[in-house]
């Protein structure tokens, strides 16, 4: 059988996940999962480029386990994929080091990316931070990922983790395989607030772990066509976040046409068109909550962690010898070493 491809992809762990976040990533994970041998990491190394005071450490375990715990309920097997930490794997530092003789910082600093996490984040830019794809690439390649489904804000450093890879095999010799980038269906998905795109510290999301009652008053108190200041004023769908999320989680297609329509025509309440929402998004929410319950057991999370991380660690322990010993860096001590060799042998010798 031929080996499967392998998939890779992180997260810095901020917490729980919101329906941002399935649509731009986790649905992808979730079907890819049979098709790819899949990786999950917490990049918690990442998060300390924006985020390190030891009260921000603090919270990572906790964070951990509600994404991971999240990602499962959504659907990712635990039996079929590794779940692991970054910064429990040492091997990955040191190929971040070797990286990044390989990018120059003009071209790091041309990413609007790293600009915009600086601004966000309201911190400088940071050494750390403009390695940020450096790191991420060592992520991706410690594993040999084919796959890497992201955010469209992180394709650009797939992007460098590709100029990365080649670089390598161009000056060393063939050694790493050079990933592609995929971004889910719907890259941004608009928060409940109608402006910006779905945020938990904005406060414009639903969780994925939200109860039946917290998507209702959320849906109920969503933005919608302003103008409609009473059921009988017609109204626009274009653009408005209700339709919007009508038309990604609502699977009664009919249902949805319907309601456009009557919108349109002025001859339905937002009251209904939400209801609906709110109908439809718990149908989708609940088989999660089900599997939460489920998984929710203190110990079982942190067990798939750590078994995956030792998976993953001795992944990144193969690709990193492979690379020194292609980049010549194994010779080098070895050569040192037996000298010192020769040299305690020819001392033992003489003090006879
Ligand atoms: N940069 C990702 C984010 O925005 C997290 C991440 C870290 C990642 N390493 C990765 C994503 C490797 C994909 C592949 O949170």
């Amino acid at each position: 059988m031929a080996e499967k491809k392998r998939l890779l992809t992180g997260d810095r762990p901020t917490g729980k996940l919101h329906l941002g976040h399935y649509v731009g990533s986790i649905a992808n994970r979730v079907r890819l999962q049979e098709e790819y041998d899949s990786f999950f990491l917490v990049a918690d190394l990442h998060m300390l480029t924006t985020k390190n005071t030891p009260e921000d450490i603090a919270q990572v375990d906790k964070n951990t386990r509600d994404m991971v715990l999240d990602m499962i309920a959504a659907g990712i097997d635990p039996d079929k994929v590794t779940y692991y930490l970054q910064s429990a794997i040492p091997e990955v530092s040191e190929m971040f080091t070797l990286f990044q003789s390989l990018v120059t910082v003009a071209r790091l600093e041309r990413l609007p990316s790293l600009k915009d996490m600086a601004r966000d984040a309201n911190v400088e830019m940071s050494f750390a931070l403009l390695g940020y794809p450096i790191l991420q690439a060592a992520d991706i390649l410690c594993v040999r990922g084919d796959l890497v489904p992201v955010g469209k804000d992180n394709i650009a450093h797939v992007e460098i983790t590709r100029e990365i890879a080649r670089r390598f095999n161009h000056l060393y010799g063939e050694t790493l395989p050079v990933p592609d980038g995929m971004v889910g269906e719907v890259p941004t998905l608009i928060g409940t607030g109608g402006k910006h795109k779905m945020s938990k510290s904005l406060g414009n999301a639903i969780m994925l772990s939200d109860s039946a009652k917290e998507v209702e008053k959320k849906v109920m108190s969503m933005y919608t066509d302003p103008k409609r200041i009473s059921a009988d004023v017609p109204g626009t769908v274009e653009g408005n976040p209700v339709f919007d999320y009508h038309d990604i989680f609502n699977p009664n297609k009919e249902e949805v046409e319907d309601l456009k329509t009557r919108y349109e025509a002025g001859k339905v309440g937002d009251v209904e068109v939400k209801e609906k929402l709110a109908v439809a998004l718990n149908n989708f929410l609940e088989p999660m909550r089900e599997r939460r319950a489920q998984f929710d057991e203190p110990g079982y999370v942190e067990e798939i962690i750590v078994k995956g991380t030792q998976v993953a660690r001795e992944e990144t322990q193969q690709t990193l010898y492979a690379m020194k010993k292609a980049m010549g860096l194994t010779g080098v001590w070895n050569r040192i070493r037996r000298k010192v060799e020769k040299y305690e042998k020819k001392k033992a010798k003489t003090a006879a």
